[in-house]
Order: structure tokens, then C-alpha cells, then sequence
């Protein structure tokens, strides 16, 4: 694959977007994504109508459904060989959304697409089913008992932070009011439990290493550069920490090549190397891997590492011509059977896949990102903020423009991602 040193595509990243967004941005963006997709567009683009879904109800109902949310017993979990995410999207607005969008004070504007205007509420009914078994019913009180002294953080870019909110509005709506609260500071976002004495934080790191990215509000910067080898300065917030959950991905796709710098930016130095995205990613994926070896006490920390959060910006890709990006989808893509891809860079996620499975403290993966893919549905579109922003009913009106189709609303399948850890952490002894 070619290098190409000038391709610059904006994503929405907080408040602080790239300042001019200009179409031909865009072109360049479906560029980026048309070559990675290069020889894998080989099937047909037979146009399927997607307006006919099932509401299946499934055969496999969730478990525990009217059981106290104030008892847990291990038998709601399912058993630990069965792989959650291989499954599927079933209609279920008996048990889904998990929570009301205006009952979480804690949600920013960037992720309440009702309230900001989105019409269509179904993409909030799904539930994920896996194939063989069940996801247990997310009962909150029963995880605070769990975080009870402890600090569950996400760590990364500001998809991870979207999982955070949800995971904040999951848990917050089982204390009562003036016993949680909030602060920013730097970097860090604390969501504090008085009566558990527990926090549910999130960490500004968009490449997990150091970059020049790393301050949480200005860091729309036109040359990201990185420092594969850096971890220290973010790795010391994370110590002590009992539940770590990582992920980064959306900074690496702006660029087929990943700008590596010379030297360290506290010695002053600018000048970098470009070199394959899967190569940095993987040195960045050692650096991660390594620092987990020699600082997780394995027997009080629990590290885990979200696959990659898809974008869907190329309609075709699901066979939709009629669609705008993400803008106009109502439904998940709900034919298992069409081959589809929407332009995820898997070479990444065989590297996490490897690095993960090599290392003395095991980091538990969490493969979101097919079961993701489906949910073209569920991004936040012109439903969200643009440079600290509610998007004005004019730039509403261009999709093409203005659609996030990055991002994902809320409640919403970040939920389903927070199913997952809740599962995996009331599995721990
Ligand atoms: C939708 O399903 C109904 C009944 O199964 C069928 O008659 C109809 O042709 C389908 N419509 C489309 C657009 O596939
Ligand atoms: C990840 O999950 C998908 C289904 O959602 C499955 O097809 C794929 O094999 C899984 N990959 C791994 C490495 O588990
Ligand atoms: C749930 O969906 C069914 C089928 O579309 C509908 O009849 C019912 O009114 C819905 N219930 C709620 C609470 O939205
Ligand atoms: C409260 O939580 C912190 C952070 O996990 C922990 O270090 C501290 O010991 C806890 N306090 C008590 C009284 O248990
Ligand atoms: C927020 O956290 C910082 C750093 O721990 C602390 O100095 C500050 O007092 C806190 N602010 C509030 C309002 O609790
Ligand atoms: C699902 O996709 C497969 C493969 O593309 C296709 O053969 C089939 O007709 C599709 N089913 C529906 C209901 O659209
Ligand atoms: C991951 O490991 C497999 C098996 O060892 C290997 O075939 C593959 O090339 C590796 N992928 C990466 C990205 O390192």
C-alpha cells in the first residue's frame, strides 16, 4: 500500500473537531477506506431491500428476567467457554434500552440523539444474543458490589469514552442523587460512588502511547505524532487501578502511515518517520503489553482491551445506494448471511489478538467489532455536537457533510459492549 504523506482525514473527537470540514475532505476519507477495502469489494452488489426485519423473539430469553436486582448468583452467568460474541441482533423493547436517555444527567450532548433531535428510537430496542448461551441481566447494585473499594477506569480515545458515559449511566441510576459525582481534571474524568467508595473513570490516551494528541482538549492537530515506546507518563495514572479497559483504533485510520517521532518531545524534537500503521500499532501494542507484565498485580487487577469500534460511512457497503453514509439507517444490517465489510482495518485486530495472547498477565479481549458492524444504525449522525456545538437544523439537513457516523448514541450498543465487561467481571472470584 502506497504512503501517502498529505491525507489528512478529520474525525469528530470532543469538542475540539478539525476546524473546516470541507467536502473534499470527504472524498479523501472514502479514498482512504476505498483502499483498504481494495480487492475485498469482489462480491456483488445485488440491491436487497433492508426495510423488512423480523421482530424475532427469541428462543432463548434473557435470563433472570423479573429476578431480584438485589441478589446475584453465579448461575446467571453464562458458562465461561461459551463465546459471547458470536450471536445476533434480536429486537427486544421489553428489556432494552437498559436505561431512559433524560433519566442520565450524566450524558453529554454529544451522544443524546433523541433529544437532540433524532426521530427514530429503535436502535435502541436491540439486544445482542450470542449463539450459545445468554448475556445475564445487567444489574447494576450487584456491580457496584463488585467495584466496592475499587476503580474501574477506561482508558483511550473518545469511543472509549462513549463506552464510559454508558457505563456511568448504567450504574448511576441505583444511588441517589447528591451520593455520585463528577470531575474532570486533565486527562482524567472521575465518576465517584460515595456509599461504595468506588470510581468509574475514563483517561484521555487516543494512541494508548504518547503522542503529541495527549491534551484532552486541544488536540485537533493537523501532524499526529507519535512515541511507540512511551507509555510511562500515562502509564503511572493507571496504576492501582483494580479494572483496566483499554482501546484504541480511530487516530490510527486518519493516515495510512503513522508519523513515529525521532527522539522524545521533551528533548524538543520534531522530526519523524512515517512507517504501516500495523507495524507502529504493533511496537504500540508490545509497549502496552509490557508495561501490563511489569506494573498489573495480576491478583488484584483485571486488564481488558476493546477490538475496534467500526465506522459506517460508505452506505454500498451494505448495499444500501438510497443511503447518506450512516444518516438514513433505521435498522442494524440484520441478514447474517450477506457478506459484507464496512472498511474495518483487521490487521489491527490480529495484532491485539496476538499480543494479548502472548503475555505473562493475560489482558481479557473483548471482540466487539463484527457484532458492531451490523449496528449501522446506532452512530450518532447529525445528532450530535460539532465543535463544542449542537448542530445547527441546517447542517442537519447535510448528512454528507455533517453525518458522525463514528460515534454512537445513547443508551445504545455501548451498552451491549458494558453487557460484555459486566458478564466478564461478575465472572471474577
Ligand atoms: C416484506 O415481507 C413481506 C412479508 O414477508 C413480503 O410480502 C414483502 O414483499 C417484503 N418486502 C420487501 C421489500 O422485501
Ligand atoms: C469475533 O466475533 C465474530 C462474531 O461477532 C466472529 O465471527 C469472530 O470469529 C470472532 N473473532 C475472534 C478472534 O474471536
Ligand atoms: C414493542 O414492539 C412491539 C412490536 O413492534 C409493539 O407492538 C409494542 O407496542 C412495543 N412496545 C413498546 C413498549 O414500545
Ligand atoms: C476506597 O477506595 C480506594 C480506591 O480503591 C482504596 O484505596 C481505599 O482503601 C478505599 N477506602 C476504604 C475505607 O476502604
Ligand atoms: C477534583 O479532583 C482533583 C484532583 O484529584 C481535586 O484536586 C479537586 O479538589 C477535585 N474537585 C472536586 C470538586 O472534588
Ligand atoms: C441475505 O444475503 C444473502 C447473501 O447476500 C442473500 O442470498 C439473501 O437473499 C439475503 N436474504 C434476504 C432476506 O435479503
Ligand atoms: C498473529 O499470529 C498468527 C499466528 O501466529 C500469524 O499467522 C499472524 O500473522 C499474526 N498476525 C499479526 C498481525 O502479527
Amino acid at each position: 500500500m502506497q504512503t501517502s504523506t498529505r491525507t489528512r482525514v478529520p474525525f469528530f473527537e470532543t469538542v475540539a473537531i478539525m476546524k473546516q470540514r470541507k467536502k473534499s475532505n470527504i472524498s479523501i476519507f472514502v479514498i482512504v477506506f476505498s483502499l483498504f477495502l481494495f480487492g475485498i469489494f469482489m462480491y456483488n452488489d445485488n440491491v436487497k431491500s433492508i426495510s423488512n426485519f423480523s421482530f424475532s423473539t427469541s428462543t432463548k430469553p434473557i435470563k433472570n428476567i423479573d429476578s431480584d436486582q438485589d441478589s446475584f448468583s453465579r448461575d446467571e452467568l453464562p458458562p465461561e467457554e461459551c463465546d459471547l460474541f458470536t450471536g445476533e441482533w434480536v429486537f427486544d423493547n421489553k428489556t432494552n434500552p437498559l436505561y431512559k436517555e433524560d433519566e442520565c444527567e450524566f450524558l453529554t450532548e454529544q451522544v443524546t440523539c433523541l433529544r437532540n433531535g433524532r426521530k427514530d428510537s429503535l436502535f435502541q430496542n436491540w439486544r445482542w444474543q450470542p449463539k450459545d448461551c445468554s448475556l445475564p441481566k445487567f444489574k447494576a447494585k450487584m456491580l457496584l458490589e463488585k467495584l466496592r473499594n475499587k476503580r474501574l477506569m477506561f482508558v483511550g480515545d473518545s469511543l472509549n469514552r462513549n463506552q464510559w458515559e454508558s457505563m456511568v449511566c448504567l450504574v448511576q441510576s441505583v444511588i441517589p442523587p447528591g451520593r455520585k459525582s463528577l470531575n474532570r481534571t486533565g486527562s482524567l474524568t472521575v465518576f465517584q460512588i460515595q456509599d461504595y467508595n468506588a470510581t468509574v473513570e475514563f483517561y484521555w490516551a487516543p494512541f494508548l502511547v504518547e503522542s503529541n494528541s495527549d491534551n484532552p482538549k486541544i488536540h485537533s492537530i493537523v501532524d499526529r505524532i507519535i512515541m511507540p515506546e512511551s507509555i510511562e507518563k500515562h502509564g503511572v495514572n493507571w496504576k492501582g487501578v483494580d479494572f483496566l479497559v483499554f482501546n484504541s483504533y480511530i487516530w490510527w485510520m486518519n493516515t495510512v502511515a503513522i508519523k513515529v517521532l525521532r527522539g522524545s518531545f521533551d528533548e524538543g524534537d520534531t522530526e519523524y518517520d512515517e512507517i504501516q500503521r500495523p507495524i507502529v500499532y504493533e511496537r504500540m501494542m508490545r509497549t502496552l503489553g509490557d508495561w501490563v507484565d511489569h506494573n498489573i498485580d495480576l491478583l488484584s487487577t483485571t486488564v481488558f482491551f476493546m477490538s475496534m469500534s467500526p465506522l459506517h460511512i460508505k452506505s454500498l457497503d451494505w448495499e444500501n445506494p438510497e443511503g447518506i453514509q450512516c444518516a438514513l439507517e433505521t435498522t442494524p444490517i440484520l441478514n447474517m448471511s450477506m457478506a459484507f465489510t464496512v472498511g474495518t482495518d483487521y490487521r489491527l485486530f490480529s495484532v491485539v489478538e496476538n499480543v494479548t495472547q502472548s503475555l505473562k498477565v493475560p489482558i481479557r479481549f473483548l471482540n466487539i467489532t463484527r457484532l458492531s458492524e451490523y449496528r449501522k444504525d446506532a452512530h450518532t449522525s447529525v445528532y450530535t455536537i460539532r465543535q463544542g456545538h449542537l448542530l445547527t437544523k441546517q447542517e442537519q439537513n447535510d448528512p454528507s457533510t455533517y453525518a458522525d457516523c463514528i460515534h454512537w448514541c445513547l443508551p445504545g450498543l455501548p451498552d451491549t459492549w458494558n453487557e460484555f465487561l459486566y458478564t466478564l467481571i461478575m465472572n471474577q472470584r
